[in-house]
C-alpha cells in the first residue's frame, strides 16, 4: 500500500511546494546581487498555516545549493549561541580545526576555535564575525534564518545590531525572518530594529486553485494512485488555496481508502470534512486562544453575516459604539484573523473560521443567539 505523501503538520516541507516561485526568485536574486542588496534581508509574514516556516526551509535549502551555509533558529532565549554553534558545525570542513593553530584566522588574529574559554572573552558578535569572515574567505556566504520572530526577544535586537555591522563590513551575509503579521509590525516599530523597515517584506498569501489542482494531481500520481478529475477539482476548491489546507485535504482524501488505486468523489467529500475538523482543532483553536474575550465576541458577531460584514452592524450586535468596535477591528486585522474589504467592511482572513465559530460559539462562551440582541451588551 503506497504511503500517504501529504504533510499536514506545521513546519513540514510539503511534497510539492505550491505557488512560491516568485518569492524564491526574489530571495535568489538577493544572494546573487551581493552584500548590500535589499533582498538580502527578508521578512516573511502571513497568517498561521500559510507557509512561513516552509519558506524559511526553502530559502535555506536554496542557499545551500548555491554554496552557502545557513544557521537556523527560532526566536527565543539562547538563539544567538545556537546560531553560532550551528555555523561551527556546518562550516566544520571549511573552518580550521580547534586543535590546529587557529589564531592566525579571522579578524585581527582572533581565535575562532571553540575553546570554551573564548566564549567569555569575546563578545558574540566578535566570535560570529570571525567565523563568518573565515567562511566567506573560503567561498561560503552565510544565511541566518529566524522563525517566529516577535518583539519580546532581546537576542533578536542583538542579532539585528550585529547583522548591520556585518553588512557594513561587507561580509557576505543574508538574513531571513518569519513571523505573524502582528508580531512583525511590532518588531518594525521597535526603535532598535529600525533597519528592518528597509528589509524586503514578503506577505505570503493563499495560492491559486489551478496550482493547487496541479500539485494535488502530481502528488497523488507521483505516489502510485489516481484521482477522478471531478473529485480533483472539488478537493482543490475545498482548500481555498490555503497552504495548510492543501496538505490537510490531500492527507484526508488519501486516507479514506488508501489501498484502492483511485481516489473517488466520495473519498473527497469525506476527506474534506475530516480536514475541516482538523483545521478547527489546530489553526482555529490556536488563533482564538491568542485573542481577548472582546476580540472573540467581535468575531462571533461577524460570523452571522454570510459574506462581508459591516462594522456598524458588528458594533450594533455587540452593543457597543462604532468607535469602540473599530479598535477591535484594528487588533483583529493585526492578528491576521480578519481583513478589510472596502469601506466599513471586513471579511474573515482565515478559511472556514465562520463555520467554526458557528459550530463552537457556545463552547467558547459566546452564544450567537444572545448576540442578536444588542441590549444583552456582551461587552
Ligand atoms: N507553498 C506550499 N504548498 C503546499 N503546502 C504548503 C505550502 N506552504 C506550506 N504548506 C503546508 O502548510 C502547512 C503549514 O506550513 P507552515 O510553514 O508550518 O506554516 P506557518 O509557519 O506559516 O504557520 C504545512 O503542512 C506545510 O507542509
Ligand atoms: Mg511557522
Amino acid at each position: 500500500m503506497p504511503e500517504n505523501p501529504f504533510k499536514p503538520s506545521f513546519g513540514s516541507t510539503p511534497p510539492v511546494l505550491v505557488g512560491r516561485d516568485d518569492e524564491l526568485e526574489d530571495f535568489a536574486i538577493g544572494l546573487e546581487e551581493g552584500p548590500g542588496s535589499p533582498n538580502r534581508a527578508t521578512i516573511f509574514t502571513g497568517a498561521r498555516g500559510v507557509g512561513k516556516t516552509v519558506m524559511l526551509t526553502e530559502v535555506a535549502s536554496h542557499a545551500l545549493s548555491a554554496g552557502w551555509i545557513s544557521a537556523d533558529a527560532t526566536a527565543e532565549a539562547g538563539m544567538l549561541e545556537e546560531l553560532h554553534d550551528q555555523l561551527l558545525v556546518k562550516g566544520r570542513e571549511l573552518l580550521p580545526s580547534p586543535s590546529r593553530d587557529v589564531t592566525s584566522f579571522g579578524a585581527g588574529g582572533l581565535s575562532i576555535g571553540i575553546a570554551p574559554g573564548d566564549r567569555r572573552e569575546l563578545s558574540w558578535r566578535q566570535r560570529m564575525e570571525a567565523i563568518i569572515r573565515t567562511l566567506n574567505e573560503r567561498g561560503a556566504g552565510i544565511l541566518i534564518t529566524v522563525d517566529e520572530v516577535h518583539s519580546g526577544v532581546e537576542e533578536l535586537r542583538r542579532l539585528a545590531a550585529a547583522y548591520q555591522h556585518f553588512v557594513r563590513d561587507d561580509l557576505d551575509v543574508a538574513i531571513a525572518f518569519a513571523g505573524l503579521p502582528s508580531a512583525v509590525s511590532a518588531l518594525l516599530n521597535d526603535k532598535v530594529l529600525t533597519f528592518l523597515r528597509r528589509a524586503h517584506r514578503v506577505t505570503l498569501e493563499d495560492v491559486p486553485l489551478e496550482a493547487v489542482e496541479r500539485a494535488l494531481q502530481a502528488t497523488i500520481t507521483g505516489h502510485g494512485r489516481r484521482i477522478d478529475p471531478e473529485a480533483l477539482r472539488a478537493a482543490a476548491e475545498a482548500t481555498l488555496g490555503y497552504p495548510f489546507l492543501i496538505q490537510l485535504v490531500g492527507f484526508h482524501i488519501w486516507r479514506q481508502h488508501p489501498a484502492r488505486a483511485v481516489i473517488t468523489h466520495e473519498d473527497v467529500v469525506a476527506g474534506i470534512s475530516a480536514a475541516r475538523r482538523r483545521l478547527g482543532t489546530t489553526v482555529h483553536e490556536a488563533g482564538l486562544a491568542d485573542l481577548s474575550d472582546v476580540d472573540r465576541t467581535f468575531l462571533v458577531a461577524m460570523a452571522q453575516d454570510p459574506e462581508r460584514s459591516k462594522l456598524a452592524a458588528i458594533a450594533a450586535r455587540m452593543g457597543v459604539t462604532a468607535g469602540y468596535a473599530s479598535q477591535y477591528r484594528a487588533r483583529l486585522i493585526e492578528a491576521g484573523m480578519i481583513a478589510p474589504a472596502g469601506h466599513g467592511l471586513v471579511v474573515f482572513a482565515v478559511p472556514y473560521l465562520r463555520e467554526y465559530l458557528h459550530e463552537h460559539a457556545a463552547s467558547l462562551g459566546l452564544d450567537t443567539l444572545k448576540l442578536d440582541r444588542p441590549e444583552n451588551g456582551l461587552v
